[in-house]
């Protein structure tokens, strides 16, 4: 087997072109990679922008009136993200969640949502189709993107109190739409709809149990996540994490609660339930416990990138197999082609970065730079 190699860097991350073996044609089977893990779970990420500035991720001293957001050019078309993520369902993708930056600032998106609704799995379903927001345009959008054919929506949420939320998307605003967001979406019957909060010791911890308050009873998923240490911009401080454990030790001694059975493998969060029948929630500790055993996940940036962890510092410039780049000598290849060169890049995955945190090859990858979250979307 011989094979094209053709190394290309960007002002942005490192990525190469992947590989197109040439026997391309022949294996039909869905790929492993090198810890066993299936490909199951496709994440887009469609723009760069947003309309936030979370301290925690998009800190307005670095993504200021002087950076450089991507040109319009450089992003995929819907037609190619589409293409994409064909075979990436031949490859084993059943679950496709678009992110950004915040998805909903990219114009039509609910084109986007019609095109991958059509698509079909080799089972005859289309993809699950799901989003992550920030709820701020959600309010005007839901119903549009629930015909669109949408399954679901995640919504991210740091706090219930209005000073508090403000300052930690410090474009202050009001927590009020975001409440108003997550109920269209809920009414449009994008659900069960999940809300997302990043938790921060001495920032916002003071809101779990009014978080939690708010949303019992609701039929609205809340998720508490541990603050991580993606990308390089966010100044993060392992005490500024407060583990699962004691969100969930906070919340017991105010409610009663049982641990449920995960849904599936991979899955990134541990639920729990009131013993008072008043819902669900889940604590997602990529921190203290990682789950990358079971990790599933790749993430497709906006230019297409693809990134085989949250914590990537190198990906794979798919776009240039898509289109072709003339400037880089490469051509546009078929969707076979297409096909081999991804599977091959899953095969030789071997990403752990959350179970190597702490460890001397955890601290060697962390002093390289890695993808921001706000590239990548969570
Ligand atoms: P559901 O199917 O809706 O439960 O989705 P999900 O839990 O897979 O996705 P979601 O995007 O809501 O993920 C929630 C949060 O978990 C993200 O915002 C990240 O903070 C974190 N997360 C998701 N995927 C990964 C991952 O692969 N690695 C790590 N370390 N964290 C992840
Ligand atoms: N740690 C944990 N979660 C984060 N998110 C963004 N940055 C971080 C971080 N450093 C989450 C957001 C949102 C999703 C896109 O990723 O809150 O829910
Ligand atoms: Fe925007 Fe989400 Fe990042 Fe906040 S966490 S800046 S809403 S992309
Ligand atoms: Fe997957 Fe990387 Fe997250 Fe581990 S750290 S769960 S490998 S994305």
């Amino acid at each position: 087997m011989s094979e094209r190699i053709i190394p290309i860097v960007d002002h942005r991350y490192a990525a190469s072109v992947p590989q197109v073996p040439l026997d391309a044609a022949l294996d039909r089977r869905q790929p492993l990679d090198r810890l066993q893990r299936p490909l199951h779970d496709l994440r887009i990420s469609v723009t760069d922008r947003c309309n936030f500035r979370c301290t925690y991720c998009m800190p307005k001293e670095i993504f200021d009136k002087h950076y450089e957001f991507l040109r319009h050019a450089d992003l995929l078309s819907f037609e190619e993200i589409t293409r994409a993520a064909r075979v990436f369902i031949d490859l084993g993708v059943r679950k496709i969640r678009l992110t950004g930056g915040e998805p909903l600032l990219r114009k039509s998106l609910e084109r986007l949502v019609e095109m991958l609704h059509a698509l079909r799995t080799p089972e005859g379903h289309p993809p699950e189709l799901t989003l992550t927001t920030n709820g701020s345009l959600l309010a005007r959008k839901a119903q549009q993107l629930k015909d669109a054919g949408l399954d679901r929506v995640t919504v991210s949420l740091d706090a219930l109190d209005d000073a508090v939320f403000r300052r930690m998307n410090d474009v202050d605003f009001p927590v009020a739409e975001v409440l108003d967001g997550i109920d269209a979406a809920h009414r449009a019957g994008l659900g069960p709809v999940k809300v997302n909060m990043v938790v921060k010791r001495g920032t916002n911890d003071a809101q779990i149990v009014p978080m939690a308050e708010r949303f019992r009873h609701s039929g609205v998923i809340l998720r508490f996540i541990e603050y991580m240490d993606v990308g390089n911009t966010n100044g993060w401080r392992l005490d500024e994490v407060l583990s699962s454990e004691q969100v969930i030790e906070r919340l017991r001694t105010r409610f009663g609660l049982h641990p449920l059975e995960p849904n599936g493998i991979g899955e990134t969060a541990q639920r729990w339930a009131y013993d008072d029948g008043a819902g669900e929630i889940g604590v997602i500790s990529s921190v203290t416990r990682a789950f990358c055993s079971s990790c599933n996940r790749a993430r497709l940036s906006m230019e297409g990138k693809l990134y085989l962890c949250l914590f990537a510092s190198h990906g794979y410039d798919v776009r240039a197999l898509l289109r072709g780049d003339p400037a880089g000598g490469v051509a546009a290849i078929g969707d076979d082609d297409l096909r081999a060169a991804l599977a091959q890049v899953w095969t030789q995955r071997d990403d752990r970065y959350s179970l190597l945190r702490g460890t001397a090859a955890g601290d060697a990858h962390r002093a390289e730079r890695r993808v921001e979250m706000s590239y990548i979307g969570g």
